[in-house]
């Protein structure tokens, strides 16, 4: 059971920088509970800067970010983060990697359940007892991500969860992220590289750049935001969405003559 209920998360003038280099300026964002929001844009454009900002791993110069009413100071035991590459204890099991997410205060017995049903819905149960070097990169995701929702978060930040991934493995892990969100409901951020993933899991897509005419330095600010049409799980071929991909990369600059879809 997830302990924290899905908890709307609002970014109010957000803005970062580093010495001279401002990363993100101005940022205002409200995201509702439970929605799906992912952030494209180019690389180095302040992507993982954001997500930072609202994991609480760094703070903002200016703005403030609130999760469900409470303005944030430091890491937020109601919200979890999964990166790019799953980060797993190389020593431990499966399990006892998973274990690590749970809130200090878990009761054993509790604990183990909590596990346990983690494990089942990464559909990870045969792997419990295997060290990290002994499963495959996709079956690390999976258990970074039950690591990630073993305290039950209000608020998921991911920043290119699938992003180390054959294809294949990638579909199939974003139909797992859908399954994970109807089973235990959080509200998430999510950072991709690719527009179709951006497209196919999020009810909202951000688009985050520099304005046109200005420098890269002036920080990135939100350039557009794309309402994600139809319910999920969606047509990964409809029309609708083919328009929207067109947009978006064109948004990025991409020619959308070339068939590539990721950048
Ligand atoms: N702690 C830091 N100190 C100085 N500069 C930083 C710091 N963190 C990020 N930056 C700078 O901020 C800019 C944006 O970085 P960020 O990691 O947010 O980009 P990104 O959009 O996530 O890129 P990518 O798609 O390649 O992951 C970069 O120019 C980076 O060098
Ligand atoms: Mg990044």
């Amino acid at each position: 059971m997830p302990t924290v209920p899905a908890l709307p998360v609002v970014l109010a003038g957000v803005g970062r920088t580093f010495g001279d280099r401002r990363v993100l300026r101005d940022i205002d964002l409200e995201i509702a509970a439970g929605e799906i929001v992912a952030i494209i844009g180019a690389s180095g454009s302040g992507k993982s800067t954001l997500l930072r900002q609202v994991g609480g791993l760094d703070q903002p110069d200016s703005g403030t970010v609130t999760i469900d009413g409470t303005p944030l100071n430091g890491v937020d035991q109601r919200t979890a983060i999964a990166f790019q590459e799953p980060r797993l204890l190389p020593w431990r099991s499966v399990a006892r990697n998973v274990e690590v997410g749970l809130p200090r205060s878990t009761p054993r017995a509790e604990g183990r359940a909590r596990v346990d049903e983690l494990l089942r819905l990464v559909q990870l149960e045969d792997a419990k007892s295997l060290r990290p070097r002994q499963i495959s990169g996709g079956m690390a995701q999976r258990a970074s991500l039950a690591r990630a929702l073993a305290r039950g978060p209000g608020v998921l930040v991911l920043d290119e969860p699938f992003g180390a991934l054959d294809a294949l493995t990638r579909l199939t892990m974003q139909d797992l992220l859908l399954e994970i969100h109807s089973a235990e409901p959080a509200t998430i951020l999510l950072v991709t590289h690719d527009v179709d993933e951006a497209l196919y899991l999020a009810d909202r897509v951000i688009l985050l750049g520099t304005e046109p005419g200005y420098p890269a330095n002036s920080g990135a600010v939100i350039r557009s935001v794309i309402t994600v049409p139809g319910k999920r799980p969606r047509d990964r071929g409809s029309a609708s969405l083919a328009q929207l991909r067109a947009e978006l990369l064109d948004g990025l600059g991409v020619s959308t003559h070339h068939p590539a879809h990721t950048f």
